[in-house]
């Protein structure tokens, strides 16, 4: 297989950016989030409004405004994992339009991991290294007292977050099942484990 092009599934909090980052580092492929590209351009003003607006509620941010940064990235890419995206099902469509995919993977987690997960998360800013309050956190004390919460964190949002996901992404999933694409993985285990899983399932993906 040439390099690997990989979408990677999952609630928000299933642990996509943690497995993304074990998977650049393993394939030396390009990881494309639209999280992150989002809120690298929280204040961006489109047609449409700005990104902060919806990310800040818990809401999806208009098509076209995403479905143009996931463009722009993968034409840049030899092989990729993207996460993040799609998020409803005309992101789908709009996705096998624009490109072929080896593996489509889906990080399983329950509700209440989730909100744990979520709530308790903390990001390193110089790094972009991500911890947990309670099951990871660094020996560093410098970088302790560095680590902040991201905006949309909060259990309020969190919530309206997983909401969004059960109407607008669970279809998504449903879709690549039904078409016999999706490969899913117990993402309640240690990140060790899920991590193992994945790298079993892009190699028999070759
Ligand atoms: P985005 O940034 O994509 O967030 P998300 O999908 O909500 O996912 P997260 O990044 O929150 O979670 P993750 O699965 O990466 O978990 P992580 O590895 O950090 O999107 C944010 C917003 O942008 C959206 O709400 C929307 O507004 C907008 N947006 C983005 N894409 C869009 C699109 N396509 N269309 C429209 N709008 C879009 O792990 C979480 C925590 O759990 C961490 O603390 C970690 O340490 C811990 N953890 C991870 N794995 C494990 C494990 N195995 N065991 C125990 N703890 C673990």
């Amino acid at each position: 297989m040439s390099q690997p092009k990989i979408l990677l599934l999952g609630a928000p909090g299933a642990g996509k950016g943690t497995q993304s980052s074990n998977v650049v580092e393993h394939y030396g492929i390009d990881h494309v989030t639209t999280g992150d590209a989002l809120r690298a351009n929280k204040d961006m003003e489109t047609e449409h409004g700005t990104p902060r607006e919806f990310m800040e509620a818990g809401e999806l941010v208009p098509d076209p405004v995403v479905n143009e940064i996931v463009k722009a990235a993968l034409d840049d890419a030899d092989g990729f994992v993207l996460d993040g995206y799609p998020r409803n099902l005309s992101q789908a469509e709009y996705l096998s339009d624009i490109t072929d995919l080896d593996l489509v993977a889906l990080l399983d987690v329950g509700k209440e991991e989730l909100i744990t997960r979520l709530t308790g998360r903390r990001m390193d800013p110089e790094t972009g290294d991500i911890y947990h309050t309670e099951f990871n956190m660094p020996d560093d004390e410098e970088i302790r007292d560095r680590l902040v919460q991201r905006d949309d964190d909060t259990e309020e949002t969190v919530r309206e977050r997983l909401r969004v996901f059960d109407e607008n992404t669970q279809p998504v999933i449903d879709h690549y099942d039904d078409a016999d694409k999706l490969v899913r993985i117990d993402g309640e285990q240690t990140p060790e484990d899920v991590w193992e899983d994945l790298a079993d399932a892009i190699d028999d993906a070759a």
